[in-house]
Order: structure tokens, then sequence, then C-alpha cells
């Protein structure tokens, strides 16, 4: 994880660094620091925590609010891997007060750089991977070399995953980057180059981007920027644009960025249903570019709260278009011999796009001969720009590190997927997809209507904010819900909490339960619901606080439970597939309500970070 930015040719670099810095808090925010070539000195100002410490160390400690006058700065965002969280491990991390450098990622060989360093009397100050590099840079250009020379010695002795930007006192004009498998793009400006972990953290100095590949370096000056291949040769990567940006994303007089997320779900998904559905009921997803030519099995690989829309994806391609699906947790995948026996695409889902675990696993299954397709709510993402296809959830973006709006317009759009499929290959019928369609139209309505019902969830919390543990249930289509409403509550509310299929709660987890332990069950009128009851009554008899939520019918049914929440019914088995996507309302507003009852760090909750780009 980590962010990093750099700035070129500005006079006002350091302040510009900051800003973009602000824009990579989502990729970490345990520590930030800064590092400037000022007056033939390097400036470097580190702090713990959130950026904000970093911004006011600044303004206390450089009052012309400039910082200082630097026309070269670099910047770091740190979620700590190697070294506890401290200023002397934030990065900067630098060498002799002379080379600096930022970096995210991991250095996996470097204990033997680092002692064979300590050998040639380097000192080391932190705990981290990333001090190799500017003493590896430092020994370099010690012995001769120019920055571009030092930098591509450095990468002969380092392996691993990274993106770095590296500076030196020695060449004050000259900043030296490279990338293998973190990502890195360079903003192109009038006599002036930035560079950001991301496009968005510099499209406010630029809207000209280029993306360095794998393995590539680059030497960037102020009016000058070469790029260059694994091999040394200069080479022409891409230019895009992108598109300019419209002010700070706020939060639009909510709490956090998670209750806005949570509450704009009706006014974003009609985005994504517009994008897949054309003239109301015309599936708008090519099924020649997603490379099914055949009934193919469909492998679906994902991480997190996007793995549990590829399990519910999974029940519903196999039940409406009756096509195999495999899923597989992206940070397993690329570990195993996977067989592609019966396979011919595989689909990832993330909405960053910059999973590392969901980009490994993608360019596994891309070497064992799969066609590559995406689900990606971020456009230009490493994995958008990998894919053979890619599918935009288009719900803006998502700031909260919990996932909420990404994970029901994921949903959307492996629903549309199955019917699509359905069509092709199950022979579902086009009068009935109309129908489907129109349900699929009256979602965010339903959403909103889900929405309603905050005060009753709000009381449920209070009452159950001081939980020790809480076990969800759910079975069939409600079962990865069930994972899911348990992933968020633990992520933002530190409780720890499970999610289990009620039916495996007699298989080991019901000696779980005691007296008052919350039991939260998500179920519908399937046909099944009276085995799930019986399970429920099984955990209320042994003193579980039961919350149920579910359809009226369900709610008569189980008249033990202590608390009710009540969805609206569904009147055909078909629409009743649907279930997910109103279940996640209650499942996010549980969680967020609990977590803000015991004052917990919503939007940033301690030690996670909201794209994942470490293994
Ligand atoms: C949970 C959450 C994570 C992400 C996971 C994958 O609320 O946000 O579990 O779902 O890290 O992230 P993406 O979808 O960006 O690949």
């Amino acid at each position: 994880m980590c962010g990093v930015v750099a700035v070129i040719g500005k006079q006002n670099a350091s302040q510009l660094v900051v800003e973009g810095l602000k824009k990579l808090e989502y990729r970490g925010y345990d520590s930030a620091g800064i590092a400037a070539a000022y007056n033939g000195t390097l400036q470097l100002v580190k702090s713990e925590g959130k950026l904000v410490n970093l911004i006011n160390k600044l303004k206390k400690e450089f009052n012309d609010k400039l910082y200082f006058k630097a026309s070269i700065a670099i910047g770091h965002t740190r979620w700590a891997t190697h070294g506890n969280i401290s200023v002397e491990n934030a990065h900067p991390l630098t060498s002799e007060n002379k080379v600096a450098v930022v970096h995210n990622g991991i250095i996996e060989n470097y204990e033997a750089i680092k002692n064979k360093l300590i050998a040639e009397g380097y000192t080391f100050r932190s705990q981290t991977d990333t001090e190799v590099l500017p003493h590896l840079f430092m020994k370099y250009i010690r012995s001769g070399n120019n920055l571009l020379q030092a930098g591509r010695l450095v990468l002969r002795d380092i392996k691993g995953a990274f993106a770095f930007v590296a500076m030196s006192l020695d060449f004050p004009n000259e900043l030296f980057i490279s990338r293998n498998s973190s990502p890195l793009a360079i903003g192109l400006g009038e006599k002036s180059n930035f560079i950001g972990s991301d496009a968005h953290s510099i499209n406010h100095l630029t809207q000209r981007v280029m993306y360095l590949e794998d393995g590539d370096h680059a030497l960037i000056k102020s009016e000058d920027v070469n790029v260059f291949n694994a091999n040394d040769e200069e080479v022409n990567r891409k230019i895009i644009n992108i598109k300019a940006e419209i002010g700070l994303i706020t939060k639009g007089g909510y709490r956090h960025f998670m209750e806005k997320e949570i509450f704009e779900q009706p006014s974003v998904i009609p985005q994504t249903i517009s994008t897949f559905i054309k003239n109301q009921s015309e599936i708008n997803i090519d099924l020649n570019k997603l490379g099914f030519k055949h009934k193919n099995t469909l492998l679906i690989t994902a991480a997190g709260t996007s793995y549990y829309a590829a399990m519910v994806g999974k029940y519903w391609i196999e039940h409406i278009a009756d096509l195999p699906v495999i899923i597989d947790l992206a940070s397993e995948y690329r570990y195993r011999k996977p067989s592609v026996f019966g396979q011919s695409a595989m689909l990832v889902i993330s909405q960053s796009g910059e999973s590392l675990d969901t980009l490994m696993a993608l360019r596994h299954g891309k070497k064992l001969g799969l066609s590559t397709n995406a689900i990606v709510n971020v456009e230009d993402s490493t994995i958008d720009r990998e894919v053979d296809y890619s599918l935009y959830t288009r719900v803006g973006a998502e700031i909260g590190v919990a996932s909420t709006k990404s994970f029901t317009s994921q949903l959307i759009i492996l629903f549309i997927m199955a019917v699509a499929l359905g069509k092709k290959f199950n022979n579902l019928k086009t009068n009935h997809i109309k129908n489907i369609c129109a349900y699929i139209h009256a979602l965010p309505g339903a959403l909103a209507q889900m929405l309603n019902m905050e005060n009753k969830i709000k009381f449920i919390s209070q009452n159950i904010k001081n939980a020790k543990s809480i076990i969800f249930l759910g079975r069939g289509l409600l079962y990865p819900l069930a994972l899911e409403g348990a992933l968020k509550l633990k992520e933002i509310s530190y409780i720890h909490a499970e999610g289990f299929a009620a039916g495996e709660m007699k298989h080991g987890p019901i000696a779980l339960i005691e007296d008052e332990v919350p039991v939260i069950m998500f179920l519908v009128s399937d046909g099944n619901e009276d085995k799930a009851i019986s399970n429920l009554q099984e955990a209320h008899s042994r003193g579980a606080k039961i919350i149920l939520i579910a359809d009226k019918n369900c709610i008569e049914k189980a008249i033990f439970a202590h608390f009710k929440i009540e969805i609206p019914n569904f009147q055909d088995d078909f629409k009743s597939l649907l279930s997910p996507f109103l279940m996640a309302i209650p499942a996010q507003l549980l969680a967020y309500h609990i977590a803000n009852e015991r004052g917990t760090d919503v939007d940033q909750p301690r030690n996670l970070a909201k794209s994942v780009t470490v293994e």
C-alpha cells in the first residue's frame, strides 16, 4: 500500500506534494512525510498518524505557509509493513542527508542487502525494508555514477513489488522512479512534472498522464521525461488525457464518507444500471468480448467484499444461466496449480482496480490462457488497463475504507451478466428478460425504502454495541451476506464477528453461543426458510439474542426473535433472487451505527487502507 507523490519544476513543490498526499490517504494513513531540496540542503519533515499531523508540523516549523520554497519535493503516506508505526519508519527514508526515497511495496531481499550495507559502514535508522534504497543510491552515486546509472544498479540489486521515487542533492534537478507490480503514474506539465501512486493524486496539476509498465524506470527533470524498459532501452509509453479535478470530494453534509456512500446508493446505482441496460430491456454486455464461445466454466476471483459479491454472482449465474462457476480468493489462486480444464474466461472483481492479490491472480489466469475481464470502479486503474474487457460500476469515488456502494454495484453487474448468459445459454426468453429488467430498474427505489429503516437499525445497534462477539447467519444466496455483514462490522467497530452458513452452525460454531450473544440472520421465503428458522431456534434456546432481517412471512414464523427488521416482500421467486441487494443495506447500517456508538474512526479504521497493494 502507501502513497507516493513527487513534484519537480514548481516553486511550491512541497505544498503541491501535500495536496497530492491528501488524495492518497486511502492507501495508508499511519504516518506521513515529505522531503524537499532547498538551498542545497535536504529538508525532511515526518510525523506519526494521519496527514493532518504532518500538515500541522509543516505549518508550525515553516510558517510562511508555503512550507519551504523548493522546486523539487517527494512525499509519502504510509501503511506499515516492515517496522512499527513511528517517525523513524515513516518515509522519506534518507542516506547521509543527501539521498531521499519514498516507496510503496516490499523489497523482498532487503535483509541480505541491509547486512551487506552495514558491513560496508552504512548506518540504518529504521526497521523498514525501504531504507536499503537510499543507502544503495548513496553507495552507487559515491562511486561515480549519475542518478540514472545509480538507479539502474539499484534495480539490479532489489527483488519484490515496488514503486519508488528517489532524489539526491548531487542531482538537484532530477528524480529517478521505477515500478514493478505497484502502480505509478507520471503527470506531464509545463516545465514541470509530477509523480503519483495514482493519476487522481496529480490531476489537480495536469490532465496528461503516462503510466509506467512493470519493470520500467524513468529519469524525470522539469522539462524532460525519459522512460526506459527493463533492458534499459528508451521507450515511449502512451500519454492519456484524464478528467480534470472537479474539486475535492466532500462528505456532502454527512458525518462520514461511509455514511454518505451508503445513502447515495439509490442515486448512483442507476448509473450502473443504465450502462448495462439500454432502452429499458436491452442488455449491453458483450459476451463475445467476455471470451465465452461455448458453455464453459467461468472463473471469478476477488478479495474481501468483492469476493463476497463473486459468491453471490456464482449463485446467480448457475441458477439463471445454468453455467458452472468457480470462485477463488485472489490471494490463493496463483499459489496453487489451478486447473483451467473447461474454462475459457476469467472475471476479476475489484473496486479499486489495484488490489495486488487480484492483479496477480489476473496475470496468472492470463498466463494460463484465459481471456480476462474485470468488474471495476476505478477507470484506468492497473486492473482496468490489463484486462481484455472491463465492466465499470461507475458509482464515483468510494472514500470510506469499508466497501458499500461498490458492493451493490458489483452485484448489479453480476446479476445483469447472469441474465445475459441465461439468454445465450439457457433459453431465457425476451419477455421474461423484460420483466427482470423492470425488477432491476425498481431496485434503487427498494434500496431507498431499506434506508428508511435506519432508526430501527440504530436502536438495535445501541442494544448490541457492547457485545464481545457477533454471529451472522444466512443460507444460500444470503450466506455471502452473512460473511459481508461480519466483515463490515469487524473492520469498522473492531468487534469480533463471524459469518456462517446457517446449516453449518450445528457442525461446530454453535459452541460459541452463550447468553446474550447477538445472532443476526438474513432470511427470505425461498422454500428453505423453515430449515433456517430451525437453525435460529437452536441458537435461541441456548440464550442467543436473535436479530432477524427478513420478509413478513419469515418474521411471522420466527416470533421468538428479539429484534426484527422487515424487508419488502418479494412477489415471485425470481424477484427474491434480488434479496442480496436489499440485505446489503441493513448489513452496512448496522456496522456503521455500532461503530459510531463505539466511537471508532469509521472512514479510516485502524490497521486498514482502502487500496491493498501488498500481498
Ligand atoms: C471491505 C473492503 C475490502 C475490499 C478488498 C478488495 O469493506 O473494502 O475487503 O473489498 O480489499 O478491494 P478491491 O475491491 O478494491 O479489490
